[in-house]
């Protein structure tokens, strides 16, 4: 990791390629049982590389807007058919190239969207495999932000209705699946488990409407465990997931199980180095200010979100020091840590926020006008720039005086 931070500079975000290879090749196993596309999350790391490593094994894509899609072409056009696109507010503009491209399957959210879908499938001549996400009202524990699948939320469809929107007829339309998101960060499988039996009985009801319906998306959602002190076997975490969900899937003939994990795949598999800059002594209390800041990682400031953090390199001494760890940002909400016991830190040190893999670059701003960070890919002994430091020059390139 120094040899890292000192080639490409900090911030910089490093991935490691085997480790998201072998999530992957956990998940495939896992539901190996049942026929199954991985469609991986592309919103919980964007970046190119980590998509092209996706695709080469085999994985098909969840996407969220035109621009996602248009990554994922960029890589591996190819990996069009095994393409989902989900979201709340599709434009006509990202309908059309979704259309064009000929991806799998539109996860569509409102009725006012399936109008549209079902127009512009008409302009294009085309037609249009959706599925309705269908929200199943089942609590999942995780922050209120990034819990999904009850009824005060903005997505999907209710279930109870679901069955009447279906009904309505639409030339250019075919009626392929069910879908559903219930959450991010869930640690608990049960809930997964409750919205799948929700989503079968659904697409019972729906096969003996007529409808061929092929797909369940059970959407993404599996959490990681962020505590070093509270260690989790990822293996047994896919099982216990795949043992909550596979039954329900054969419960249905023929049925294809999606799957949109995005979390899962790339946290762990991230670091965010940083450099501490000061360490500032304010009455009691003590900061380390790093060259690293919200705009960089915001999970912390948005979510309350837990990130340990290591010294890159031990000193010899069995002191301890408990600090705030905050980056530049001009807000009190710039943290990284609150009152953490950490090892001994200095001006020069070089820390490592662990598990940002995902929603770490993927949510990274310009805010205070701090160009983002670089990206590299590290895989055995080699590493790789697979984004390059934005420079201030790309910041100021889309204004005019
Ligand atoms: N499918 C849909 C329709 C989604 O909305 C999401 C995440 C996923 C799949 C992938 O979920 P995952 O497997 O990654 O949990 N920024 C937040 C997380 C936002 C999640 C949004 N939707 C965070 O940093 O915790």
């Amino acid at each position: 990791m120094e040899r890292l931070a000192r080639k490409y500079g900090t911030p910089l975000y490093a991935y490691s390629a085997s480790h998201i290879a072998q999530r992957v090749e956990l998940f495939q196993q896992a539901f190996s049982p049942v026929p199954h596309i991985l469609c991986y999350a592309v919103k919980a790391n964007s970046n190119l590389a980590i998509l092209q490593l996706l695709a080469r094994q085999g994985c098909g894509f969840d996407v969220v807007s035109g621009g996602e899609l248009e990554r994922v072409l960029a890589v591996d056009h190819a990996a069009a058919e095994r393409i989902v696109f989900s979201g709340v507010g599709k434009t006509a503009a990202e309908m059309d190239l979704a259309l064009r491209s000929n991806i799998l399957l539109f996860n569509v959210e409102s009725e006012e969207e399936l109008e549209l879908l079902s127009q512009r499938a008409g302009k294009l001549r085309k037609r249009a495999r959706f599925a309705l996400r269908v929200n199943p009202d089942v609590f999942a524990e995780t922050h209120p932000y990034i819990s999904t699948g009850m009824r005060e939320h903005k997505f999907g469809i209710d279930i109870r209705r679901a069955a009447a929107v279906y009904r309505r007829p639409g030339k250019h339309l075919e009626a392929s699946g069910v879908s559903v998101h219930i959450g991010s960060q869930i640690r608990s499988t049960d809930p997964f488990g409750a919205a799948a039996e929700r989503v079968v009985k659904l697409i019972v009801k729906l096969r003996k409407d007529g409808h061929a319906i092929q797909y369940m998306d059970i959407g993404g959602g599996l959490g990681v465990e962020y505590h070093m002190d509270q260690p989790s076997n990822a293996a047994e975490k896919v099982y216990q997931y795949a043992a909550a969900v596979i039954p329900a899937v054969q419960s249905v003939d023929g049925l294809k199980l999606l799957l949109e994990p995005g979390r899962f795949i790339v946290a762990q598999a991230g670091a965010l180095l940083a450099r501490v800059l000061y360490v500032k002594k304010s009455g009691d209390k003590t900061f380390v200010i790093t060259d690293a800041a919200m705009n960089d990682l915001i999970r912390p400031a948005l979510y309350q979100a837990y990130h340990e953090i290591v010294a890159v390199k031990h000193r010899r001494s069995s002191r301890k020091m408990v600090a705030d760890v905050v980056g530049p940002v001009c807000e009190t909400g710039d943290f990284f840590a609150r009152d953490r016991e950490l090892p001994p830190l200095q001006q020069g040190d070089l820390v490592a926020i662990l598990d940002a893999g995902a929603y770490g670059m993927s949510l990274a701003s310009n805010y205070n006008s701090r160009p983002r960070p670089a990206e590299v890919l590290v895989n055995g002994r080699t590493s790789r720039l697979t984004r390059r430091r934005e420079t201030i020059e790309d910041m100021l390139a889309t204004e005019r005086r």
